[in-house]
């Protein structure tokens, strides 16, 4: 039986999830695929750590050359994470001929076309399944199994941290400081957790799913991006009180060569399937013309559940040897001349605002809504028996800059003390 021998770079969460899965199952693999799986060599900083998960001492190496330029293996498996030194192990990798499989989104996203490049000059393939959505198989449907399809929206939870926080803050009532520092001590945030917060991880995976979704690339730099810090416990009560579930959604619609993509918190029916989507899980809900709606849920960080997506990688790359599949648009960092971005969408929007306590002001701010051509669905109105009050407001469907330019004239009326948030609505 031929025996396809990997180097890891990494072993951490993701690493050691990969290597439990081959040590568990993978005589089964061996039985199913006809290939055994060895991993010979494995790239850490520190080989004298204490490690939960028993490895041989002797896979374990300190110096990358020990894999690049080891001529028996033939799969770079890469979960160290960052951009450098990852970016030139991998592309020294390639460059050896070596197949690259990677949970490394950030490095994808940014360098993406570099990293293509080297794999297609060198007959090497490229495999990043894991870095989306972590165990959930999102671009192996995407690529392998919706073909038949033109894809026109792409709408996901991709980031459990976020989903992990607000889920709490809207089921416990709860402030956001006091959740995130709780997800922190828990392991479900990082010590410094602006990617997951402030957006960049769900941008980053956006980027990767909605190019692979439409065939045409959406750069990092065409993607709105917004984090989860402004939300408040008042804002999620009354989003409830209108029957709206608060979410991080990733989304990225195409309507013939025009493309939106944006990241920022959203407020769902809470009839939507993502509506259901609680804590960590993440899901990716997609709009093909043939098939219809479809949702994939499940997973989206984890040693075992990257693990499986890293594994999975692996044995579709031995199968592929030397007929890799590369994407199907043109991969560069900037946007084809081929696709519009486009930045003034059209949507929903949620308006809370505190405003003075005196007749006439709800049908003021109405006016000026009114005058940027922005329309209202619903309106809550507290009697507060203060000196002020919340006034929520609900829009049709508006364009982006008309609420901005409704927003700075209301922002300037004299009955409005504050602008407390603006939180957009999808369906
Ligand atoms: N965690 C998840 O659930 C998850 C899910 C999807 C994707 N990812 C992605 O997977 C990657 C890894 O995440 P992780 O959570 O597994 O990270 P992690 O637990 O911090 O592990 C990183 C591993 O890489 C090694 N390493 C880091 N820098 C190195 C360097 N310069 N030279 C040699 N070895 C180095 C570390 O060695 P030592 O052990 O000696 O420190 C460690 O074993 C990231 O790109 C992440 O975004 C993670």
């Amino acid at each position: 039986m031929d025996k396809i021998k990997v180097g890891f770079l990494g072993f951490g969460n993701v690493g050691t999830g990969a290597y439990k899965i081959l040590q568990e199952t993978g005589n089964e693999i061996s039985h199913r695929e006809g290939f055994e799986i060895e991993v010979k060599k494995i790239l850490v900083r520190d080989t004298n750590k204490k490690r939960d998960v028993q490895a041989d001492e002797s896979l374990f190496t300190d110096n990358i050359q020990d894999i690049i330029n080891d001529p028996e293996i033939s799969i770079v498996a890469e979960f160290m994470g960052g951009i450098d030194p990852a970016k030139q192990y991998i592309l020294s990798a390639l460059e050896n001929k070596k197949t690259v499989v990677t949970a490394n989104k950030e490095l994808m996203a940014r360098h993406w076309p570099e990293l293509e490049k080297a794999a297609q000059n060198n007959g090497a393939g490229l495999y990043y399944e894991a870095s989306v959505a972590g165990g959930i198989p999102v671009i192996k449907v995407m690529s392998e199994s919706l073909q038949a399809n033109k894809v026109y929206e792409v709408m996901g939870i991709i980031n459990g941290t976020t989903n992990y926080i607000l889920t709490k803050m809207s089921e416990e009532g709860r402030d956001f400081h006091d959740v995130l520092a709780e997800a922190q001590r828990l392991g479900y945030a990082e010590p410094d957790p602006t990617a997951d917060i402030e957006g960049f991880d769900a941008m980053y995976k956006l980027s990767i799913l909605s190019s692979i979704a439409f065939h045409a690339k959406v750069p990092i730099d065409n993607i709105y991006r917004e984090g989860i810090t402004k939300i408040t416990a008042e804002d999620i009560a009354y989003g409830k009180e209108l029957g709206y579930a608060i979410r991080l959604l990733a989304i990225a619609k195409k309507n013939g060569t025009d493309i939106q993509a944006r990241v920022h918190p959203t407020f769902i029916p809470v009839s939507h399937p993502l509506a259901a989507v609680r804590e960590s899980y993440n899901a990716v809900f997609i709009k093909g013309d043939a098939v219809g709606n479809l949702m994939l849920y499940g997973r989206g960080a984890g040693d075992l559940p990257t693990g499986s997506a890293i594994v999975s990688d692996i044995i579709t790359a031995c199968h592929q040897e030397n007929n890799h599949r590369y994407t199907t648009f043109y991969n560069e960092n900037k946007a084809s001349w081929q696709v519009r971005f486009e930045d003034d969408w059209e949507t929903e929007f949620f308006i809370r605002l505190t405003v003075k306590d005196k007749p006439g002001v709800l049908a003021k701010i109405a006016g000026i809504l009114g005058k940027h051509e922005v329309s209202i669905a619903s309106v809550i109105q507290k009697d507060h028996n203060k000196d002020v009050v919340p006034l929520i407001f609900v829009s049709h469907h508006a364009k982006e800059q008309s609420i901005k330019k409704a927003l700075d004239d209301i922002g300037k009326d004299e009955d409005v003390l504050q602008i407390e948030n603006v939180i957009r609505v999808e369906r």
